[in-house]
């Protein structure tokens, strides 16, 4: 069914592929922009007619009423049908926890705002599922914000989804919450410095330095415990659930979209060894952290913000995505090795 759709973050990373799919499903969509060459990174993805079903909507999550001029208000009032909140800003960076709530939080609010404003019929929340913070068994329920939380990104993440459950009876809310997203299952396509990718590269970086300087004498050691789990998703999975949320998600429900059967650490880095073609990185457990030369202790240092992932492994119940799944007839996420590969090669080349 032909639907009029608003976007926030199109033109992040999740975002320009969730507009792509929109597009393809011949929906209007209204894409939130705040910044003129994010948009025109975005336009590069379609041709002249299917960028007619792009309207840009000028605004941003940090001003009031999201910045949006009262006559374009007037124009989509009663036009959207849906609106899916994607935009986010992900920083791990303590010092920046204002502008983390400011955008995660208030900015949500005003999102909201606009969708009541708007006499919007469904609201699509794309949360995360770390908004679980140091528990290791997530819910597909509201977790209580008064917990310890990893990083002001995953509390910012955790007081949002409150808020926008309080809007239950409004208008139709859903909460969609993905795990680490990875590129598509396919190509391996992934326009993101995140989560894993900060790994891959710090990966490549070495494997640019070992071609200079010739072959190292001992393989290089990321401090990564090799036994947990990574809950990576393919972008295109997430994308698939997305949808299926506008199409059959239950209002006042929360979604994992999280992967069945994640990968250790060790089988990610097995996956990396081959499609990086680097044989010279081994992970090792965080009791060596002392065992480290300086060298190595330096290019563990992007990795500590990530310590609370890499060293834990989460279970994500997931009745209500498997329900939606079984609803429309879908099969679920099935990740073996050789797609992991793929995925991490599609890195390599796009690189
Ligand atoms: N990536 C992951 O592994 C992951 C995992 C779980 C959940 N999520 C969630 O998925 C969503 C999308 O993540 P992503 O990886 O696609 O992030 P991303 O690539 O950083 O994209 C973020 C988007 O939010 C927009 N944005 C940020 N601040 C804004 C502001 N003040 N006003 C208007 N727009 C603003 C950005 O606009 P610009 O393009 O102008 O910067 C961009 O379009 C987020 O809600 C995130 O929490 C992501």
């Amino acid at each position: 069914m032909f639907m009029n759709i608003l976007i926030t973050g199109g033109t992040g990373f999740l975002g320009t592929i969730l507009v792509k799919r929109l597009v393809q499903k011949q929906h209007q969509v209204y894409v939130l922009v705040r910044n003129q060459s994010k948009l025109e990174a975005l336009y590069k993805h379609f041709n002249e007619q299917e960028r007619q079903q792009i309207k840009v909507v000028e605004g941003d999550l940090l001003d009031e009423n999201l910045g949006i001029s009262s006559s374009v208000l007037a124009e989509l009032a009663k036009k959207i049908d849906a609106i899916y909140h994607t935009a986010a800003y992900l920083s791990f960076d303590e010092e920046e926890r204002q502008r983390v709530f400011d955008i995660n939080l208030t900015g949500t609010k005003r999102v909201l705002e606009l969708a009541t404003s708007l006499d919007v019929d469904k609201f699509i929340h794309v949360s995360t599922a770390y908004t679980l913070g140091e528990q290791t068994i997530g819910e597909e329920k509201l977790h209580s914000t008064n917990r310890s939380f990893v990083n002001t990104y995953e509390e910012s993440k955790c007081h949002a989804e409150h808020l926008v459950m309080s809007y239950q009876g409004q208008m139709n809310v859903m909460i969609m919450r993905p795990a680490i997203i990875i590129g598509d299952s396919f190509t391996g396509e992934a326009d993101t410095t995140f989560g894993l990718y900060g790994i891959l590269r710090t990966v490549k970086l070495l494997k640019k330095k070992v071609e200079r300087k010739g072959e190292p004498k001992q393989n290089f050691r990321l401090l990564i415990e090799k036994d947990t789990v990574s809950n990576l998703v393919p972008v295109d999975f997430v994308i698939n659930m997305l949808m299926l949320g506008l199409t059959y998600g239950e209002d006042g429900k929360i979604y994992h979209i999280t992967n069945p059967n994640p990968p250790t650490n060790g089988e990610i880095f097995d996956a990396i060894r081959k499609g990086l073609d680097f044989p010279h990185v081994e992970i090792v457990s965080y009791s060596e952290a002392n065992e480290l030369t300086e060298e190595e202790r330096k290019l563990n240092q992007p990795l500590e913000v990530f310590e609370q992932y890499l060293n834990r492994s989460i279970t994500f119940k997931r009745e209500n995505t498997k329900r939606l799944l079984k609803q429309a007839n879908e099969a679920d996420l099935s990740m073996d090795q050789e797609m992991l590969l793929r995925i991490i090669k599609g890195f390599d080349e796009q690189e």
